[in-house]
């Protein structure tokens, strides 16, 4: 069955994407992604607090040697303008990583503010990635920031990151929005290439034995593929933009959900961290049975089970909840 897919403009061989994580930290492991089947390596974030720290420090030492004459300047300790910060890691590793495979790296920025980090973007381009994912993690904490404010920063990041890149960007965002749908639509005029749905957030949770606050990043579970296959069932074919689906998949069939709901690629991390790269050729291979056993071309069946055009998704996700529920009721009603 041919599974080549395009997603954000690349061309993909199978739709199955490696999302950023923890296993693109060195091109040994970007190496054994590609290896292992995928159509696509997104690699781990560079981060905006990492970026504002080492511009932070360069404007530091660029003000101690303005000020300071020749003399006084032996006592000043050689410029750490290493090539070992965060950013030239980074770009080290995009560069050699890039080479290193024959499936499209997509780099990650990951940030939540306005501002010159964004500018990044363009030294990825010139690194050699194919690709940007913009993960725009903001849990707008200040109370008396507005919904419409949050958007406002969201498309004004992506604004900033389009126009420094010719290559394609695409935003991962939250579920977490007044209408997530219009999110999506102003991102999708405003160029986004592609929705990443969703960013997991990290929901830290309290220690009743240790009366502490404990913060970390799990693996996920196949029931949270649930929120973004019904974002991505309802946003399949009214975007430009392509979407891609992330959080939940364990198995082949979490992949074909996805493509049933619309889905253009389908990622994931927590598999291939619990079974190792070659997990995404298991998965590759189950989508093609899938395909082959039912008949149905790729294309044919990505978002076979979306919302129909034609039905209005407010009303239609309503009807969904509302027979789900008078279903609960006569399931669990009855055991009592
Ligand atoms: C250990 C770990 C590290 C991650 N690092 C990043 C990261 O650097 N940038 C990012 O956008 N997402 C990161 N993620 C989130 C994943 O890309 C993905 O969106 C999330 O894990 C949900 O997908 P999954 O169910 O396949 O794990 C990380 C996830 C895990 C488990």
């Amino acid at each position: 069955m041919d599974l080549t897919t395009s997603y954000m403009g690349l061309q993909l061989r199978n739709p199955v994407v490696a999302s950023a994580g923890p296993l693109s930290q060195s091109v040994e492991g970007i190496r054994s992604l590609a290896d292992g089947g995928v159509g696509a390596v997104v690699m781990y974030s560079l981060f905006e607090e990492q970026l504002r720290r080492e511009a932070e420090a360069t404007a530091l030492l660029e003000d101690l040697y303005d000020d300071a004459n020749a003399e006084a300047m032996s006592y000043f300790p050689s410029v750490p303008r290493s090539n070992d910060d965060a950013s030239s890691a980074y770009l080290r590793l995009v560069e050699a990583g890039a080479k290193a495979i024959d499936v499209p790296l997509i780099a990650s920025l990951n940030g939540a503010n306005v501002g010159g980090w964004t500018q990044t973007a363009r030294r990825l381009q010139d690194a050699g990635a194919a690709g940007v994912e913009l993960n725009i993690y903001f849990v707008p904490g200040d109370i008396t920031v507005s919904g419409a404010e949050v958007e406002e920063r969201h498309l004004e990041i992506l604004s900033a990151v389009k126009s420094a890149v010719s290559i394609p960007v695409a935003v991962k965002l939250s579920p977490y929005f007044s209408s997530v749908g219009n999110m999506a639509v102003q991102l999708d005029a405003a160029g986004a290439d592609a929705l990443v749905l969703f960013n997991r957030f990290l929901q830290p949770d309290i220690d009743i034995d240790r009366v502490s606050v404990e913060s970390g990043v799990s693996l996920s579970s196949p029931i949270e593929g649930r929120l973004p296959r019904t974002w991505i069932a309802v946003l399949q074919g009214r975007l430009n933009a392509s979407l891609a689906a992330t959080t939940g998949v364990d198995t082949a069939d979490d992949v074909v959900r996805y493509v049933l709901a619309g889905a253009d690629v389908v990622m994931t991390t927590s598999s291939l961290v619990r079974r190792g790269p070659a997990y995404a050729q298991v998965l590759v291979d189950g989508l093609d049975r899938w395909l082959t056993s039912h008949e149905i071309p790729l294309a044919k069946a990505r978002g076979l089970l979306a919302v129909p055009k034609n039905a209005a998704a407010d009303a239609y996700e309503r009807e969904g909840y509302v027979s789900a529920l008078e279903k609960a009721k006569s399931t669990y009603g009855s055991l009592r």
